[in-house]
């Protein structure tokens, strides 16, 4: 038997279309959500990045920012843009693209992003909120993870969910968000004896660490869905995750490929943050 590949571009654009529509429905209000993005200096991966999130809200009828700077720009700088955007009415959402040169503390900038503009879901009150289980605006890549599974109707509820990775951007929401589905979550990292072991007792095996094909066929147990978070660029250029996907198809129940798989749905995730951040700021229903 082999396994039921989970389609995430197709399912990122069912969700865009879902954002079409109802900004279409706040624009006959006069209401149009904004997201800018903030790059600074020139890493390839973040341009490209930076290019799609902008495209992304240009399709979808947004009023989309990009603020591109020099790599030299100064923390205080920085900060005094971030700041400026706070107060801005027309913006709903502020993203500054990471990873940043050295000099600047990304702990300082994620501070300074107003909690109701968080549309990373980095901030600590963000961060707060979503550990106690109030309303926040969730980190984009986990809650593309739990939206995934929703829409292929598996509930995490009273599953044995394994997360490899303990990241601030992913392992740790995501584990948060799988506690809040009713899954008992076990988090794995690279200090985890028995690693293969640990996978083995999954029903819901995510990978978030970054090693190439790390996640072999004998790491998952017969039907388990397996999630891969990783994006690694093979020394041919090549994109490739987490998990071994040839390897793992006859044994797995689901799995997600690598492209094609959970990150297509960040974006859409960043984008319905910001839909729904505008929405807030209007006094709508979210
Ligand atoms: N760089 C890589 N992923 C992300 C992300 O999700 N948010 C931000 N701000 N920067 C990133």
């Amino acid at each position: 038997m082999s396994a039921q590949v989970i389609d995430g571009k197709q399912i990122a654009d069912t969700i865009r279309e879902e954002i079409r529509a109802e900004v279409l429905r706040l624009q006959d209000k006069g209401i149009q959500p904004g997201l800018v993005v903030i790059l600074v200096g020139e890493d390839p991966g973040s341009q490209v990045y930076v290019r799609n999130k902008a495209k992304t809200c240009e399709d979808l009828g947004y009023h989309s920012v990009v603020v591109r700077l020099p790599a030299e720009t100064s923390e205080a700088d920085l900060l005094a843009i971030v700041g400026r955007y706070n107060e801005d009415s027309a913006i709903h959402g502020i993203l500054v693209q990471f990873p940043l040169p050295q000099h600047i503390r990304e702990k300082a900038v994620i501070d300074a992003i107003s909690v109701d503009k968080d549309v990373d879901g980095f901030h600590p009150v963000s961060v707060g909120n979503l550990v106690i289980g109030d309303d926040a605006l969730l980190p984009c890549t986990p809650s593309g993870v739990i939206e995934l599974l929703r829409r292929v109707d598996i509930s995490p509820a009273g599953k044995h969910a394994v997360v490899i990775g303990r990241s601030n951007l992913v392992g740790k929401p995501l584990a948060m968000l799988l506690l809040r589905e009713h899954a008992t979550v076990t988090i794995c990292h690279s200090r985890t004896p028995n690693l293969s072991e640990m996978a083995c007792q999954a029903d819901i095996l995510v990978a978030a660490v970054g090693v190439p094909r790390m996640v072999k066929r004998d790491w998952v147990k017969p039907g388990a869905v397996v999630i891969d978070v990783g994006v690694n660029r093979l020394p041919d250029g090549k994109l490739c995750g987490d998990v071994d996907f040839d390897d793992v198809l006859p044994v797995a129940g689901w799995v997600t490929p690598v492209p094609r798989g959970v990150g297509p749905m960040t974006i859409m995730m960043l984008m319905a943050n910001t839909l729904k951040s505008c929405k807030r700021a209007h006094g709508l229903d979210v």
